[in-house]
């Protein structure tokens, strides 16, 4: 006859077994940052069975790969590169990539509708956030902020002097946008009051209602470069809009235009980029956005005084990542339930 056991411990064992059942049956979700925000894990915990990479930095490549297996969605950041090697590992059961992040470049959309797997995003949420950093980005750069502090330290401060650190007001000036989605149109929003002359902005297709609300006008990309004064990069990174500013691009642009860029440093060819600042082709630039990130801290760009650089902080707005966290949680619990999600990509 086998030994008894005492009753507490057939109590743990039974409780432990039924525990581990219910794990075993429960979704698997893995998470790419243990340091989203704490609400939207809690939502998929009540339900999934969460793993989370364990670092504050982006999950390794390997560990990725290895992590993801046997999982049925995944909870990524636009630092990982979702690829046909990171799904074909995941395999065949992986319902769902949710990104916390409204860009998806990073997602191998295309073999994600191969294989009926669905992917959520963040737009809407995060568009006032974005649309402000925009704006203070712009005028950091366009009234050099950065630059002017600098020198309240360095000892560049000697008096008040009539046209030191003048920089370029956006009353009267023309300022294209490259793209014209929600954020686009917040932006365009917030530069009307500081009377700029005309606001144009380039897309595939019109946006005449839109448009109408910021007294926009739509123009061939060819008519943005030679006429702006200021331009605001707030399109998707595609294969149109890849290095769309290049050399040829700057080589039209007015030299006292102003290049923002909050979107993907992608679209921009940085090299061309650095060339055209020093040169003063044109007059600055300010990137929320750079390839790579972070920039290495010897880079070039880093050393010019007519650039402002961010750390891709578009976005960061507490409660706007906090409200990103839970979305992204949502989208995986309604593609696992088979539900509408809140933000799908449409494939
Ligand atoms: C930020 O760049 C985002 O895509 O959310």
């Amino acid at each position: 006859m086998p030994p008894r056991l005492p009753f507490g411990q057939v109590r743990n064992l039974l409780l432990q077994g039924h525990v581990i059942r219910r794990m075993s049956s429960q979704p698997k979700v893995y998470v790419t940052r243990p340091d989203v925000d704490d609400s939207g894990l809690e939502l998929l915990r009540k339900s999934c069975q969460v793993t989370t990479w364990h670092e504050t930095n982006p999950v390794t490549r390997s560990e990725l790969i290895r992590e993801v297996a046997g999982k049925d969605a995944l909870y990524c950041a636009l630092t990982d590169k979702v690829d046909k090697e990171v799904l074909d590992s995941a395999g065949p059961q992986l319902k769902c990539v949710a990104t916390i992040s409204v860009g998806y470049d990073h997602i191998d959309v295309e073999e994600c509708r191969k294989r009926g797997i669905r992917v959520g995003f963040t737009p809407d949420v995060l568009t006032d956030a974005t649309a402000e950093l925009t704006l203070a980005l712009l005028l950091a750069t366009n009234r050099r902020l950065f630059e002017a502090n600098k020198q309240v330290y360095n000892g560049g401060w000697k008096s008040w002097a009539p046209m030191w650190m003048c920089g370029q007001g956006l009353k009267g000036s023309r300022v294209g946008l490259l793209g014209f989605g929600r954020i686009g149109q917040e932006i365009a929003a917030r530069i009307v009051p500081f009377k700029p002359t005309e606001i144009t902005y380039t897309t595939r297709s019109l946006r005449p209602k839109e448009a109408a609300a910021v007294n926009a006008r739509h123009v061939d990309f060819d008519e943005m470069l030679r006429e702006s004064d200021f331009i605001v990069v707030c399109c998707a990174l595609t294969p149109e809009t890849k290095e769309i500013f290049n050399a040829a691009a700057f080589q039209k642009m007015k030299p006292n235009c102003i290049l923002i860029n909050t979107a993907r440093g992608g679209v921009v060819d940085q090299k061309a980029l650095y060339e055209a600042l020093k040169t003063k082709r044109i007059l600055a630039a300010g990137l929320d956005v750079t390839t790579p990130e972070p920039l290495p801290l010897d880079d070039p760009l880093l050393k010019l005084d007519n650039v402002v650089i961010l750390p891709h902080i578009g976005s960061a707005d507490i409660e706007t990542r906090k409200e990103m966290s839970r979305i992204t949680a949502r989208n995986i619990l309604a593609a696992l339930a088979g539900d509408k999600m809140e933000a799908e990509v449409k494939l």
